[in-house]
């Protein structure tokens, strides 16, 4: 089953400038608590085990975060006030940490993961993309349909069409509601998307993704894609694509970081 999951953090967070030359993106504060450990959250409540986080030279407050603080446990101790650290209680997951030497893309940031994976299929959730589901967490929705189907499984939401030149866009027949079987994936159409189904941050990946990610070339942005090598694996592989059942927030948009902030409570 799905164990392993990795979290690529090593982005520049150029869309937040300048807050994001001292506080990554990873750590903005949502009641209390940085963004990444909801995601922490979601993989250990959808039964990830084992999860490396990949950062940059600039991201060391991450690796901070996750780490014991016994010095702090101790004066609180001492206070009797263990309570204030409680809210903020990292689940139980293994984590470990890997740097990106270079901001070459999400492509080249997941194939850091190769050793750590293994050959299992493992999850990758993007950090940028806080997903509340309705009914199960959002990587859970795909590893459900994982054991279901035997596939690669990817999340889509339905967005507007002057927005799909920021996603991965597909092109896919549908199976059942909200399910498709992908034909065709293109990072950042600039004209003629194919469809309005975006691929937002959560996947499921076989192992041989690896395999794909040694052969693409630099794509949008002039960076290693992951979206092009989900598009060559096509021709091998199956993928599905679900339009998740939640409300995803993409919080390098700050209209988009205000509401979930509003809906938590506070900052
Ligand atoms: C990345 C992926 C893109 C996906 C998006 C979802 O893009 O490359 O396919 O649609 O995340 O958030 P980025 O937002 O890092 O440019």
């Amino acid at each position: 089953m799905i164990k392993k999951a990795v979290i690529p953090a090593a982005g520049y967070g150029t869309r937040n400038l300048p807050i994001t030359k001292v506080i990554p993106k990873e750590m903005f504060p949502i009641n209390g608590k940085p963004a990444i450990h909801y995601i922490v959250e979601e993989a250990a409540a959808s039964g990830i085990e084992e999860l490396l986080i990949i950062v940059s030279r600039s991201k060391n407050s991450i690796i901070d975060y996750f780490d014991d603080s016994p010095e702090l446990e101790a004066i609180l101790e001492s206070k009797n006030k263990q309570h204030l650290l409680q809210n903020a209680q990292i689940p139980k997951v293994h984590i470990q940490f890997v740097r990106q030497p270079r901001a070459n893309g999400l492509g080249d940031a997941i194939s850091l993961a190769k050793r750590f994976v293994g050959n299992d299929s493992f999850a990758v959730l993007l950090p940028d993309d806080i997903i509340l589901g309705k009914e199960k967490a959002g990587i859970l929705e795909l590893i459900d349909l994982y054991k279901q189907y035997k596939g690669n499984v990817i999340a889509l939401k339905e967005v507007n069409e002057d927005e799909l030149k920021n996603y991965g866009v597909i092109n896919g027949e549908e199976m059942e509601e909200s399910l498709y079987l992908l034909k065709d994936i293109i990072e950042k159409p600039e004209s003629s998307p194919p469809s309005n189904l975006a691929v937002i941050g959560r996947y499921i990946l076989s192992p041989s993704i690896f395999k794909y990610l040694e052969q693409v070339i630099p794509g949008a942005g002039g960076e290693y894609q992951l979206t092009d090598a989900i598009k060559l694996m096509l021709q091998q592989d199956n993928c599905f694509g679900k339009v998740i059942n939640g409300q995803r927030y993409d919080i390098g948009k700050m209209d988009e970081y205000l509401q979930l902030i509003n809906r938590f409570g506070s900052v």
